[in-house]
């Protein structure tokens, strides 16, 4: 469970450092060497501490002062991986205890040899705490060590800056503590770091660092350590002084180290997905998943996750759709509490939402496209500037990309059908339902008697300001008929509310049967678009066409109607989905990183599993592949997500309904999928072969299950077999 990269490439550091990030969905800290190199890009993040800068429109997750910069020296020697003696070099990120390790000899330009080695993890339990250690011992003879390190303020968000230094103190000469404040939304950050050694303080710049000098013995290793804290006013009223308090007691790294092993232990019992797969990547590319899917997601229900994490600035650490689609089912059927606070974050959020249904004449929730900490919209008015035009592109999914309205509403009716939490459903999601609903009854027109919805961007964002969405208006009116069957509101709305679903166009097959997309996808042009997909996820296509030239043929960016299909498999009958999956691939890029894993699910519902697997891997390798720059601004956490979505609702072959039906397709590789599975209040084990299925829980009651359209009752085990 490693990821590795044991080559130093100065090319692939900012890959590496995203990769490579240790966190816990408080914090998150970018796999950074300890050294300066040029173009490396620190990160260190806290959830819920944006702000917003003058000229700069949206609000954005700031990058907070640096922790990890090591400076080393040995007999006044400058290390650097750029020495043509570093050999036995090795660095990796263990999944299984979230320990990040370099280790490495380096020989001196003077003929002496050392064995340095780097590590640092991040404490699960306490979520404020990060602990680094360096051992650096002589293998020919003594020497001198000189270590530098400390906090650096000296950091911006792009060049954006976000912090004012407060507060700099130095206690013992082991504990340095700064206070921060941010610009625009005042909030402030008390970060501590305990070390181990004396040193001589220096405090300039915006940076407090230790300078520590030491003689070492051959054969007796230099150990520095330094434990980081962090808190904000977001937790706590007194950062400073809860960081100071926490950093004077000294702790060992390797019993920080021990503890958070043991909660990575925990996490992996719960929550792998273990397959027996002819291709050992797969095993690999899952595990990564889990492993960030977990240290990108907060427990907190005042904040959610961003689509980066907390691995890197992009998209400004906001919250999308992602989360409620992509990132929400994996929590759900693991843990489903954090799944609750998700939701509770968008319940917490309403009055943004009502605020810009309003300012748009609507009534009930619109929620923001992009989120932050406000829940008020934050999406970026343009995207960068065209250097052939010197304009700004206008990015309109804040105007028009309303299905993440219904798309929350599907996941509190997700969440309520796995879970069957009444409580959870009247206090949070009731409200919910209500408010997105009422948005709905507003968004619609009549039209010659029928209610449609105009004017919107579906999830293919290559397609936009069209009439009549199929994905928009079918989880709308699942949206409203959830609100109707919830008895949300008042009679007089509970009849609107009966009224809409009686009116509203739901887009069906044609003549040739094709769902339509929208009211005019199928009449637009069609070109051959194996170019751009062979290069999926370079968004090429915008360098040969125009936007417009883009939106005006049938050209797809990502999953939209094939979106539909998968989260509601019930909808069309076999037949439909099988020849619209065909011909909507054949027209969708994968430009979006949303998308394969989305189209490996409906491949594999349709019995095309091998399709389906080919699919599943390309989406694996979204973040892990060799090519160096396509995660430097943070992973894709919808993609890993969705990896997961698909090992289990693609090929486990599990779709929720009224009871849980299973029609396994695991594809030729894999002999075997062994994972746990939270329904209807109880966590099923779930195993399967090629032929066979076993599952397996602790409590007696009776659930039944379906496979293979055959409806069985599981009590504590039950045992299935293809004839
Ligand atoms: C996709 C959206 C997604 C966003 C953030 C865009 O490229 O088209 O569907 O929500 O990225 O991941």
């Amino acid at each position: 469970m490693k990821i590795e990269f044991n080559q130093f490439d100065e090319e692939m550091l900012n890959k590496e450092a995203t990769l490579m990030t240790t966190g816990n969905g408080y914090l998150g800290v970018r796999g950074v060497h300890e050294e300066k190199y040029r173009n490396q890009d620190r990160g260190f993040f806290v959830r819920g501490i944006f702000d917003r800068t003058v000229g700069t429109e949206a609000a954005e997750l700031v990058n907070l002062p640096d922790i990890t910069e090591l400076e080393l020296r040995i007999n006044g020697e400058l290390f650097s991986l750029n020495s043509p003696q570093v050999t036995d070099y090795r660095r990796f990120l263990d999944l299984s205890t979230g320990e990040l390790i370099r280790s490495l000899k380096w020989q001196t330009e003077q003929g002496d040899r050392f064995k340095i080695i780097n590590k640092r993890i991040v404490s699960q339990k306490n979520k404020e705490q990060i602990a680094f250690q360096l051992i650096v011992e002589p293998l020919d003879n003594d020497c001198e060590i000189s270590v530098k390190t400390g906090i650096d303020g000296q950091v911006s968000n792009g060049g954006n800056q976000h912090l004012i230094e407060r507060d700099i103190r130095v206690y013992d000469e082991r504990v340095l503590v700064a206070e921060y404040e941010t610009i625009e939304s005042h909030l402030t950050l008390g970060l501590a770091m305990r070390l181990n050694k004396r040193g001589i303080i220096s405090a300039k710049n915006r940076k407090v660092q230790t300078s520590i000098q030491e003689t070492c013995q051959k054969n007796a290793p230099f150990i520095f350590e330094k434990v980081v804290y962090i808190y904000s006013s977001l937790e706590n009223d007194y950062p400073q002084e809860a960081v100071k308090k926490a950093a004077v007691r000294e702790i060992p790294y390797e019993q920080i180290a021990k503890t958070a092993k043991a909660s990575w232990a925990d996490f992996w019992s719960e929550h792998r997905v273990v397959i027996d797969s002819q291709n050992t990547f797969d095993q690999l590319a899952l595990d990564f998943c889990c492993y960030h899917l977990q240290i990108m997601t907060p427990d907190d229900p005042q904040f959610s996750v961003a689509a980066k994490g907390l691995t890197g600035e992009g998209y400004k650490g906001h919250v999308f759709w992602d989360t409620e689609i992509f990132i929400l089912p994996f929590f759900l059927h693991n843990e489903p509490a954090i799944a609750k606070n998700l939701l509770k974050y968008r319940y917490f959020r309403l009055a943004g939402a009502k605020e810009k249904a309003r300012q748009n004449n609507y009534l009930g929730a619109l929620f923001p496209w992009e989120s932050a900490l406000t829940g008020y919209e934050e999406t970026p008015k343009y995207a960068a500037i065209n250097i052939r035009t010197g304009k700004r592109q206008i990015i309109s999914s804040a105007v028009a990309e309303h299905h993440i309205v219904a798309d929350i509403a599907y996941a509190v009716m997700d969440l309520y059908q796995t879970t069957t939490d009444q409580d959870f459903m009247d206090q949070y999601g009731k409200p919910l339902l209500k408010e997105t609903a009422l948005f709905w009854i507003s968004r619609g027109v009549e039209v010659n008697g029928r209610i449609e919805i105009h004017d919107v961007i579906g999830p293919d964002e290559y397609t936009e300001h069209v009439d009549n969405n199929a994905y928009t208006n079918y989880l709308a009116a699942y949206n409203v008929r959830s609100a109707l069957a919830q008895q949300v509101g008042d009679e007089k709305l509970q009849q609107q509310f009966a009224h809409f679903l009686d009116k509203l166009y739901l887009p069906t097959i044609n003549e040739v049967g094709l769902i339509p997309q929208d009211d005019t996808f199928l009449s637009k042009p069609v070109i051959d678009l194996s170019k751009y997909k062979e290069q999926a996820g370079n968004q090429l296509i915008l360098t040969d066409y125009s936007r417009q030239e883009v939106i005006d043929q049938q050209i797809l960016k990502q999953a939209d109607l094939v979106m539909l299909f998968y989260l509601q498999p019930h909808l069309f009958d076999f037949e439909t989905i099988k020849k619209n999956l065909y011909y909507y691939e054949d027209r969708t890029i994968h430009d979006s990183s949303l998308s394969k894993a989305i189209h490996a699910i409906v491949a594999a519902r349709i019995n095309e599993a091998e399709w389906a697997y080919e699919m599943f891997q390309a989406a694996c390798r979204i973040d892990l592949n060799d090519r160096p720059h396509t995660s430097d601004e943070g992973i894709h956490g919808a993609a890993l997500g969705a990896v997961w979505l698909a090992a289990i609702f693609g090929f486990a072959g599990i779709t929720k309904g009224e009871i849980l039906e299973i029609n396994p397709q695991l594809p030729k590789a894999w002999k075997k999928i062994k994972f746990h599975f939270y329904w209807k209040d109880e966590t099923i084990t779930i195993q399967m072969t090629q032929d066979a299925i076993l599952l397996t829980k602790n409590s007696k009651v009776k659930l039944p299950i379906m496979i293979e359209g055959q409806e069985y009752l599981l009590e504590k085990k039950l045992e299935w077999s293809r004839k």
